[in-house]
Order: C-alpha cells, then sequence, then structure tokens
C-alpha cells in the first residue's frame, strides 16, 4: 500500500480510465504503466474486431471503462480484513490475486478456522459471468457480496459492524465522499468492491491472440487439442468470452457423478437449493475456463487435482466419452492457452 498516495495523485484529477487487465487494479505498484485515459464518451465494454467470429470462444475484451477511483477504493476494500466478524480474513484471504483470483485448495479457511462447503472460484474476469456463484444464486457482482460477508464460514459479519469499523477510518470515509454522494454505507461499498472486481480482466491470452487473427500465437498441438475440445462437445457448454460462465448445466449429463463419488452434501444439490425444482438438482452455472491451469483443483467439491483429471471427468460424466491420454494431453495443451496476463507482482 506504500504507493497508493502515487496513484492517488495519478488517478483522482480523472473520471474516467480505461482499466487494462487484472493487474490494473490489484498491484497497486504497477497501476500507472497499464491505465490509459480513454477518448472514448461511452461506458461499459467496448465491443473490438472478433476475427475468427464464427468461433464459440470470443477474447476478452482488452478493455473495459470503469471509474478508477472506484477501482483503487474497491481494491482497498477487496483487501481489508475489517470485512469480517474478527478482523481475520479479506476477499484476498481466499480470492488471491497472486493466484489467478483463487486459492489452490480444494476448501477456503474463513473466520475461526471454519472450511467452506464448496471450491472457491476465481474472481478472474467474474464481472464477465452472466451469474455469480456455482449456483448462480447472486445476479450480479454487487448482490454476491453480502454472501460471503454474511456466511458464518467465511467473513462471519454483517454491515452496523463493518460500518463501524470503517467508519472510524478517516482515510475511508474521505475516499468514499469524494466518489459518492452519500458517503460510506452497504450500497457504496458493495459498488466499489464490485467494480474493483470488474477490473480484474485478463485479456490477450496466447488463445485470444489466435481468434484475433495471429495463427502464430498457438502451437500446432495447441490447436489440435482445440479441435479436439470443439469436435468432442466441450464448446456446447464451455463457450461465449469465458469459455464457460453463460449457462447452467446439470453436472453428470450421461452418467451419476454424485452416485460415484459419494457422500452427497447440499452444496452438490446446485440449483435445486434455490429453486427447489426436480430438473435442477445437480445443475450448476458451467464454469469459466479462462486461466484454469492454474486455479487446480477442480470442480465445485475441489475434488479434481489437475486439468487432466478434471478434463477426463468431464469426457466421461458430460459426454460419456473416454479419450485417450494422447487426447487429453492436447485438451490440457489447448486450455494452457486461455491463461491470461496477470502482471500485478511476484506469484
Ligand atoms: C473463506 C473464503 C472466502 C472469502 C473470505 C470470500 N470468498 Fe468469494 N467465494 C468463496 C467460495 C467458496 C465461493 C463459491 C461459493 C458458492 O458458489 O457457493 C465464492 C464465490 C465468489 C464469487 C463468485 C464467482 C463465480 O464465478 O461464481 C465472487 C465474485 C466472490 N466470491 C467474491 C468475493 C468477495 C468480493 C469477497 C469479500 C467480500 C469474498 N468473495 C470473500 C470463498 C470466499
Ligand atoms: C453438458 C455441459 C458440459 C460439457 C459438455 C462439458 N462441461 Fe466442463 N463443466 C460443466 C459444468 C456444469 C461444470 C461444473 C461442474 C461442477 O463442478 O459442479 C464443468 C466443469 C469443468 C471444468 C472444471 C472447471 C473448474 O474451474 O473447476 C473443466 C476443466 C471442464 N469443465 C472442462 C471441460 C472439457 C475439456 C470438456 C470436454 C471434454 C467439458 N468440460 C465438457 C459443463 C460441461
Amino acid at each position: 500500500m506504500k504507493s497508493m498516495t502515487r496513484i492517488k495523485q495519478i488517478l483522482i484529477p480523472a473520471i474516467l480510465f480505461v482499466v487494462a487487465g487484472a493487474a490494473a487494479a490489484s498491484g497497486f505498484s504497477i497501476l500507472g504503466r497499464h491505465m490509459r485515459p480513454s477518448r472514448s464518451a461511452s461506458l461499459g465494454t467496448i465491443v473490438e474486431p472478433d476475427v475468427l467470429a464464427d468461433e464459440p470462444i470470443h477474447p476478452i475484451p482488452r478493455t473495459i471503462e470503469l471509474d478508477s477511483r472506484k477501482v483503487v477504493l474497491g481494491g482497498r476494500l477487496f483487501h481489508d480484513s475489517r470485512l469480517s466478524a474478527d478482523s481475520t480474513v479479506s476477499c484476498a484471504s481466499c480470492h488471491n490475486l497472486h493466484r489467478y483470483g483463487a486459492d489452490n485448495v480444494a476448501r477456503s479457511v474463513g473466520v475461526g478456522g471454519a472450511k467452506g462447503d464448496a471450491n472457491t472460484p476465481t474472481v478472474f474476469n467474474s464481472g464477465l459471468n452472466f451469474r455469480q456463484f456455482w449456483d448462480g444464486r447472486a445476479e450480479t457482482l454487487e448482490d454476491q457480496i453480502d454472501g460471503p460477508i454474511r456466511n458464518p464460514a467465511e467473513m462471519g459479519s454483517d454491515w452496523p459492524q463493518i460500518l463501524n469499523k470503517l467508519r472510524a477510518d478517516p482515510d475511508y470515509t474521505a475516499q468514499f465522499s469524494a466518489i459518492y454522494a452519500t458517503g460510506m454505507d452497504s450500497r457504496t461499498i458493495k459498488d466499489a468492491i464490485a467494480t474493483f472486481e470488474r477490473s480484474l480482466i485478463t485479456p490477450d491470452c496466447r488463445f485470444d491472440r489466435y481468434l484475433r487473427g495471429d495463427s502464430h500465437a498457438i502451437t500446432a498441438a495447441e490447436k489440435e487439442g482445440y479441435r479436439l475440445f470443439k469436435q468432442n462437445g466441450c464448446s456446447s457448454c464451455h463457450q461465449g468470452v469465458l469459455a464457460g460462465g453463460n449457462m447452467f448445466e446439470k453436472f453428470g449429463v450421461v452418467a451419476d457423478y454424485f452416485a460415484d463419488r459419494g457422500r452427497i452434501v447440499r452444496a452438490d444439490l446446485g440449483r435445486f437449493n434455490i429453486t427447489g425444482q426436480e430438473d435442477d438438482r445437480y445443475t450448476f452455472k458451467v464454469p469459466s475456463l479462462r486461466n484454469v491451469a492454474r486455479t487446480a483443483p477442480y470442480f465445485h467439491d475441489g475434488s479434481a487435482k489437475t486439468l487432466k483429471e478434471a478434463v477426463s471427468v468431464m469426457a466421461k460424466y458430460q459426454l460419456g466419452r473416454q479419450l485417450s491420454a494422447d487426447e487429453l494431453g492436447l485438451i490440457v495443451q489447448f486450455l494452457e492457452t486461455l491463461t491470461g496476463e496477470y502482471s500485478g507482482g511476484d506469484r
């Protein structure tokens, strides 16, 4: 946080910046390098020409327009453990920006050493998800935040407690009043955090460069992996900008994953917990495959330790196929090309 003052000096005079890449918001020290003033008047995602537009996967936009003051404030809140009951856990404890927005353990540990009941998904590119959480129970990033704040196994807190602690910090109250007419309240805290999360995009991975027309950006083996990914039907669910994140699907379409795994718990029921509809039992948001090579272990239960294992489970339970070791290896090589740029510092 040493460099905060310097960054504030760079940022505060401008209302709108283009935030480019995860690095922009997370690694405060490199912020200046990745933020460029925008000439465009419109708000929201900038649509860029997409050379291979007929492909099922589309590139992540290189830039997203956001209010940079909110990004900085939200980044501070995201790393602030005062959001938890005993001031020991921050959002970043589980969504570590140096671990591609996740934490590489099957179950995260929250306040008082409590273990969560699902694997922690990444916050990188989460602003591009159609819903939030494995079961999609939150419509927006703003709505999502009440989840971890209240969850006794995560932050175990509530808004009155949080506001009490944060309002005692004059630096925060000044920052909030400079941005929001209503100053600091639960709505503006959520707005700032969600804006920060929207800045955590990882554009320009090798695969996106390929989609934009650079045919040398991926190797022949990786192209073959992508062909197998499409040919086997992975892209019927993992598609769009995130190679996922835009539909709900059952886990266990052609074979019963949960019967084979055993020990069914509430988190396994997926959307059934929200809708009560029998059809929604074991149904989840199809997760994004962006940066997937960096966010092991896999699945909502954190059961697959390697990407190879995850792909093999998918082939068996979603598609009824047994892929050869070669085919698995090639698909994994393709998935590795989805690792985007993150230059927020040491990892
Ligand atoms: C103790 C670990 C922990 C903490 C602390 C935590 N999260 Fe999470 N986060 C999780 C887990 C686990 C899930 C998935 C839960 C589910 O889907 O039921 C999740 C899901 C999410 C998602 C949805 C991503 C997606 O792809 O669906 C977002 C966004 C998110 N968290 C942001 C936050 C923010 C913001 C904070 C701080 C206010 C926070 N998290 C604090 C563990 C944590
Ligand atoms: C019918 C839709 C569907 C098909 C087809 C499908 N998937 Fe999935 N995929 C899902 C769903 C749903 C999940 C989340 C399962 C869970 O954890 O509950 C998932 C999870 C994953 C994960 C784990 C991601 C993470 O972050 O935990 C990987 C990797 C993956 N799929 C790759 C593939 C590959 C490769 C193929 C083709 C061999 C494939 N999928 C086919 C729906 C599908």
